[in-house]
């Protein structure tokens, strides 16, 4: 895979691999301080086969994003996504989140499911751009206290133009 971010961008999209977690690690620490996985968290994830993680590189190699998935057939999860905080709003996010609908799609998913803080305005948008619809909320979901709201959307659909967990350990976004 060797996607082409925007034009201006000379960011790509290929598999996560196993010397990515450190840096992937640093990132995550930055984008979600109050509930970062952990580097043997990391290696788990890559260790499943039912899992799927894709990182976007720089020009220079530098890892940028990231963003995973949970496939169990007919259904999807969004593991994770994240952009540096430097590459935010930059059309990163939303070509990573492509490639997630695109596995899925030819994973033969049907549905494409995941949580999101109630107040993640900037995801939320995200995945509301790309056609995902409410499904339900769960009240004071995170340990904070924040709802979640769960969001889905539909893979036997025709995909949304160019715009475009209940994972084993609970713990989606
Ligand atoms: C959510 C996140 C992945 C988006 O990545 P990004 O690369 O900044 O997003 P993009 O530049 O691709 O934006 C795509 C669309 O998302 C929406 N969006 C992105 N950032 C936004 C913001 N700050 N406010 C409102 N909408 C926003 C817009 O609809 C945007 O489309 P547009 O530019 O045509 O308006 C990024 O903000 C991030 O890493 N946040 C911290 C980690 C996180 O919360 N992850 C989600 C867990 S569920």
């Amino acid at each position: 895979m060797n996607m082409q971010v925007e034009q201006q961008l000379a960011v790509s999209l290929r598999p996560m691999r196993w010397w990515d977690i450190p840096s992937v690690v640093e990132l995550e620490v930055q984008l979600f301080p109050f509930d970062s996985w952990s580097t043997e968290q990391f290696w788990e994830e890559l260790a499943q086969p039912t899992r799927w993680y894709v990182v976007a590189q720089d020009e220079l190699g530098r890892v940028v994003g990231y963003a995973g998935l949970f496939l169990l057939a007919p259904d999807a999860d969004v593991q994770t996504i994240g952009v540096a905080p430097q590459m935010q709003g930059l059309g990163v996010g939303r070509v990573l989140l492509q490639a997630l609908v695109g596995h899925s799609r030819q994973a033969g998913c049907r549905r494409l499911l995941l949580e999101v803080r109630a107040g993640n305005i900037a995801a939320i948008a995200l995945y509301r751009a790309a056609g995902f619809t409410q499904l339900s909320r769960r009240s004071r979901y995170y340990p904070d206290g924040e709802d979640a709201i769960v969001l889905c959307l539909s893979l036997t659909a025709a995909p949304v133009n160019a715009h475009l967990h209940t994972d084993s350990k609970g713990d989606q976004r």
